[in-house]
C-alpha cells in the first residue's frame, strides 16, 4: 500500500512535470533544467519534431546545444551552418571519422562503404568510383531502369488506372528501386513490382533493419543494448532481418562465383563495366586485388557488406525523392505543366546522359527543388576524435555527437532566402538557362567533401528517367493532402504512404 509521503511525492513530481512542460525559456528555446536537461521540451515537442528544430535553428543562428538528462551524458550539438559543415566535412575532415558509435549502431553493414574508415575507406571509394562513375555504367543503369519501367510500373500503373484503384505511390517506387537495385548489384530481379503485389522478405527485412536503427538513435545506448541482449522488441526484429539479408546475398554471391568460375570471358573494359555490382567485385576478388588486412574467410563478408550497403545506399533515397517530387508537382501544376512542355520539346537520348542534363534543366530544377525541402537522408551525424572549436564559435569534443538536420536547413530564410518555403526549380537555373551549382556545404543533401555521395548521377539518371516518362504518360491525383506528412526515421518517408489515383493523360 502506499502512504501519505509517497502520494504527496508523486503529486508533487506530477505538477513539476506539467510546469516543465509548459514554460519556455524568455529566449524561446529550450530550458535546461537541472537534472532533467532539455528533455522537458524535447517530449513537449516530440509530434511536431521538424518545425520545432527549425524555430529552433531560427532563433540560434544555426547552431544549438542540447543538453540530455545528467544520467544519459548526452550533449548533441545541433548545426546547420554552413561554414560548421564545410569544416567538419572538408576542411577538418581527418578529425571527423564515422567512429565507433557510427559503426555499433550501423553494426549491420559491416565493413560497408558507409562504416569504414581510412584505408578500407579508400578501397571501396576507390572501387564504386570506378564503376559508378565510369559513362558506360550509365547505359547499363539506363537499360535496366527502362526495363523495368515496361515491365513492372507501367503494367501495374496501367491496371490501377484501368480499374481506379487508389494505390500507393511510395510503395511502388520502393518495388521499383529495390528490384533495379537487384539487378544492377547482384543480377537478379525479384519481381516485387507486379500487380498483385507480393510482401519480399528481403525487402521488408530492409526496412526492419532501418525502423531498428532509428529506434537505436532515439532510445539511450543502454536500453537498446539491453533490448538486444534479451533479443526483445526492434532488437529482435533487427537480427532476425540480419539472418534474412544474410541468406539472400549470400546465396546470390556463392551462385555468382560458380558462374564467374566456369566463364572464360575475355578481359574488356566492356564486360568490366557493363555488368552487375556482384560480378565486378567477385572478379576483384578471383584476381587477388583485395587490400591485404582482409584474410581469405573474410571475403565474402566484405562483398556481401559493399552489395547491402549499395542496396541501402540506392533503395530507399530514390524512391522517397520521387515520391515527394510527384506530391510536388500535384499542388504546383503549373511547375508539372513546364516540365511537360521541355520533355515535349526535345528528344532525348537517355544513354547520352550529358545530353539528357543538358536539355531536361527545368526537370533537373525541379528535382533539386525537391531535394532542398525533402531531403531524404534528414540527419547527418558526427564525432570529433580530438576536442576541436567550429567555425560558429562552438566547442566540441568526443563526447559530443553532432547533428546537421537537412530538412531545416533547405527551410532557412538564412540561407536560401525568403522564398524558401516555395516550390521553385527556377532557383536553380542561371541567367544563361543553365543549371545554377550550389556548394556541396549549401546544398547538403548529398553529403559534402571527401564523402559526398556516389551515387548522385545515378540517382538523377534513374529518377529523371522515371519522371519523365510518368509525366508523359500519366495524371497524379492525390487522394488526401492533409495525409501527406513526413515521418520521423533516418529516412524522411511520408508517413501514411502516398495514397494517389492514376488517370491516363490524353
Ligand atoms: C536521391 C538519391 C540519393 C541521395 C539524396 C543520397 C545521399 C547520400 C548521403 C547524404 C550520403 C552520406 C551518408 C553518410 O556518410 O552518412 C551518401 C553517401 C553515399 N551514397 Fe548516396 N544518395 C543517393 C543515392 C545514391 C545511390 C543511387 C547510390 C548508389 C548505389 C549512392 C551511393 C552512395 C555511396 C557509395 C555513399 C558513401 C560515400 C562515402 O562514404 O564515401 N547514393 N549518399
Amino acid at each position: 500500500m502506499m502512504g501519505y509521503f509517497e502520494i504527496l511525492v508523486l503529486l508533487f513530481s506530477f505538477v513539476l512535470l506539467c510546469y516543465l512542460l509548459l514554460l519556455h525559456d524568455k529566449t524561446g528555446l529550450p530550458t535546461n533544467w537541472p537534472l532533467l536537461g532539455m528533455l522537458p521540451a524535447l517530449l513537449k515537442n516530440i509530434h511536431r519534431i521538424h518545425n520545432f528544430l527549425i524555430e529552433i535553428f531560427e532563433k540560434s543562428h544555426l547552431t544549438f546545444l542540447f543538453d540530455g538528462p545528467w544520467f544519459t551524458n548526452m550533449q548533441i550539438l545541433l548545426t546547420i551552418d554552413p561554414a560548421n559543415i564545410h569544416y567538419v566535412m572538408s576542411k577538418n575532415f581527418g578529425n571527423y571519422p564515422k567512429g565507433t558509435k557510427f559503426n555499433e549502431m550501423f553494426d549491420v553493414l559491416g565493413d560497408g562503404i558507409f562504416n569504414a574508415d581510412f584505408l578500407v575507406w579508400q578501397y571501396h571509394r576507390k572501387m564504386a568510383q570506378y564503376f559508378l562513375g565510369h559513362p558506360k555504367f550509365h547505359h547499363f543503369l539506363v537499360k535496366r531502369t527502362r526495363e523495368k519501367l515496361e515491365n513492372g510500373l507501367i503494367p501495374v500503373l496501367d491496371h490501377v488506372s484501368l480499374h481506379g484503384i487508389e494505390v500507393d505511390l511510395q510503395d511502388l517506387f520502393a518495388r521499383f528501386t529495390f528490384d533495379v537495385g537487384c539487378t544492377i548489384m547482384m543480377d537478379h530481379d525479384p519481381k516485387s513490382l507486379v500487380v498483385d503485389l507480393p510482401t519480399n522478405a528481403s525487402s521488408k527485412a530492409l526496412d526492419d533493419v532501418e525502423e531498428a536503427i532509428f529506434h537505436r538513435h532515439v532510445v539511450p545506448t543502454f536500453v537498446w543494448k539491453l533490448q538486444r541482449w534479451l533479443n526483445v522488441g526492434k532488437e529482435y526484429k533487427y537480427i532476425k532481418a540480419w539472418k534474412t539479408l544474410d541468406s539472400f546475398i549470400y546465396q546470390c554471391i556463392a551462385e555468382k562465383r560458380k558462374e564467374v568460375c566456369s566463364k572464360v570471358q575475355q578481359p574488356s573494359e566492356e564486360n568490366e563495366v557493363c555488368t552487375d555490382l556482384l560480378t565486378l567485385y567477385i572478379k576483384e576478388d578471383e584476381s587477388d586485388k583485395y587490400p591485404t588486412i582482409l584474410s581469405n574467410n573474410q571475403r565474402d563478408k566484405f562483398i556481401r557488406d559493399t552489395v547491402l550497403t549499395n542496396f541501402i545506399a540506392g533503395r530507399d533515397a530514390i524512391s522517397i525523392t520521387l515520391s515527394w517530387f510527384f506530391y510536388l508537382l500535384s499542388v504546383n501544376p503549373l511547375v508539372a505543366s513546364r516540365i511537360k512542355k521541355e520533355l515535349d520539346s526535345v528528344m532525348i537520348d537517355w544513354r547520352n546522359f550529358k545530353e539528357a542534363n543538358s536539355k531536361l534543366v527545368y526537370l533537373h530544377g525541379a528535382l533539386c527543388e525537391t531535394l532542398r525541402l525533402y531531403a531524404p537522408v534528414a540527419f547527418e551525424a558526427k564525432a570529433p576524435m580530438d576536442p576541436d572549436i567550429l567555425p560558429s564559435g562552438h566547442r566540441v569534443n568526443p563526447n559530443m555527437q553532432i547533428i546537421f538536420n537537412l530538412y531545416a536547413m533547405g527551410r532557412m530564410k538564412s540561407i536560401w532566402g525568403d522564398d524558401c518555403n516555395e516550390f521553385k526549380p527556377e532557383r536553380w537555373i542561371s541567367a544563361q538557362g543553365n543549371i545554377r551549382h550550389e556548394p556541396s556545404y549549401k546544398f547538403f543533401v548529398f553529403n559534402a567533401g571527401p564523402r559526398t555521395c556516389l551515387g548522385k548521377e545515378m540517382a538523377f539518371t534513374q529518377m529523371k528517367v522515371v519522371a519523365a516518362t510518368m509525366i508523359q504518360k500519366y495524371v497524379i491525383e492525390v487522394v488526401d493532402e492533409r495525409q501527406v506528412i513526413p515521418n520521423m526515421s533516418i529516412f524522411l518517408r511520408m508517413k501514411h504512404g502516398f495514397k494517389v489515383r492514376i488517370l491516363r493523360s490524353k
